[in-house]
């Protein structure tokens, strides 16, 4: 069964079993049905994974559970509970339209509700758990529902439990958030955000201006999966210590960077990947996206293994270069 239409960078890997699932009673079954649990791989919008062989010797289960529904109301605030299967970009244009604050500047990300948990998908100065309350999650090899707090969800920059010691133990199912109803507290910091908003002479900014304006910046420079097969960003910025940032900064002083703590510095990784020489650069079908280096692109036949081994090589450049490694954002399959 052909994965190709299942993943945004459109890798033809081949699964021996698929199942789309949009009943968590089926799930269940089918979980339990299904004796071989180390072969059981579970599939969201297929936007932060890189499939690197042809052949998949597994049960593939594409979660695609549907539904926003409002769970309480105060004056200020709105708890909304999504099933996974959602798209978090027409989640984000339902909010909009009920003129719910909150998820504004997530705008055109790729993916579903249910796994933005699980990078903590963030964008222009807003992360998912800025408006995460919780999440139920299907536990593998109990089948039991259980509960994850914003807490429990342990989320960093790119991370959650669900990346480290709960990977592969849980299915989400659906995901509760907190949004406002009045007094939005907008988050425009972002210099490309202030152009943006100055290039249309707003001056004070309703929700679905920025979302309009998070949805131009991306458009700009960001590839759509439907044209060009990708991830999104395939690398995380690296955070590097402020010693090793002391001496960078001397040899580089142009760099571009954000502190993150007294201790910690944030290099982004697309202007490490630029200045190593890989923006725009291809190798077949396999390549760097022209507008945005830290996006690596399928031109429309590139395999797993091309785009992982340009990945590495890029790896391996960056750290020849400047002494910094980059780690992938996207799972590696
Ligand atoms: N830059 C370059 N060359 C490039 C790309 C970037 O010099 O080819 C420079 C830019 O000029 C800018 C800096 O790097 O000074 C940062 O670039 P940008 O604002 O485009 O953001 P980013 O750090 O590359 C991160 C997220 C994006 C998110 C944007 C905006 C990660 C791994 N990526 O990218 O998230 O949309 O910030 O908040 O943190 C994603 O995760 O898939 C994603 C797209």
């Amino acid at each position: 069964y052909s994965l190709k239409n299942y993943n945004t960078f459109g890798i033809d890997t081949k699964a021996k079993w698929f199942a789309s699932v949009t009943d968590t009673t089926v799930l269940k079954n089918l979980i339990e049905t299904y004796k071989d649990k180390e072969n059981l791989f579970f599939l969201g919008g297929g936007s932060n994974l890189l499939f690197t062989k042809d052949f998949f010797d597994a049960l593939v289960i594409k979660v695609d559970l549907k539904g926003i529904e409002i769970k309480d109301e105060t004056e200020d605030h709105v708890i909304i509970e999504v099933q996974s299967g959602e798209i978090l970009h027409e989640l984000v244009l339902w909010s909009i339209a009920h003129g719910y604050g909150g998820l504004e500047n997530l705008s055109l990300i790729y993916g579903n509700v249910g796994t933005a948990p699980m990078q903590n998908v963030g964008a222009y100065g807003v992360e998912i758990k800025d408006i995460f309350i919780s999440c139920t999650t299907l536990n593998i090899e109990t089948l039991e529902t259980e509960q994850f707090s914003n807490a429990e969800c342990k989320f960093g920059y790119r991370e959650s439990i669900f990346k480290n010691e709960a990977k592969n133990k849980h299915v989400i199912l659906s995901v509760r958030f907190r949004l406002t109803k009045k007094n939005h507290i907008l988050k425009t910091a972002y210099g490309d955000i202030q152009n943006e908003l100055t290039k249309r002479n707003i001056t004070v900014p309703t929700i679905k201006d920025i979302s309009d304006a998070v949805i131009a910046i991306r458009s700009s420079k960001l590839p759509n999966p439907a044209e060009i097969g990708n991830s999104g960003s395939f690398f995380k910025n690296p955070i590097i210590s402020k010693t090793a940032f002391d001496e960078f900064i001397l040899r580089f002083p142009e760099a571009p960077y954000y502190s993150v703590s007294e201790n910690e510095v944030k290099i982004p990784a697309g202007w490490l990947i630029e200045k190593a020489g890989y923006k725009g650069f291809r190798r077949g079908d396999a390549g760097v996206h022209q507008r945005q280096a830290l996006v690596l692109v399928n031109y429309g036949n590139a395999t797993g293994n091309e785009l992982i081994t340009l990945a590495y090589e890029i790896q391996s450049k960056v750290k020849e270069v400047f002494g910094i490694e980059i780690s992938p954002e996207v799972n590696i399959i």
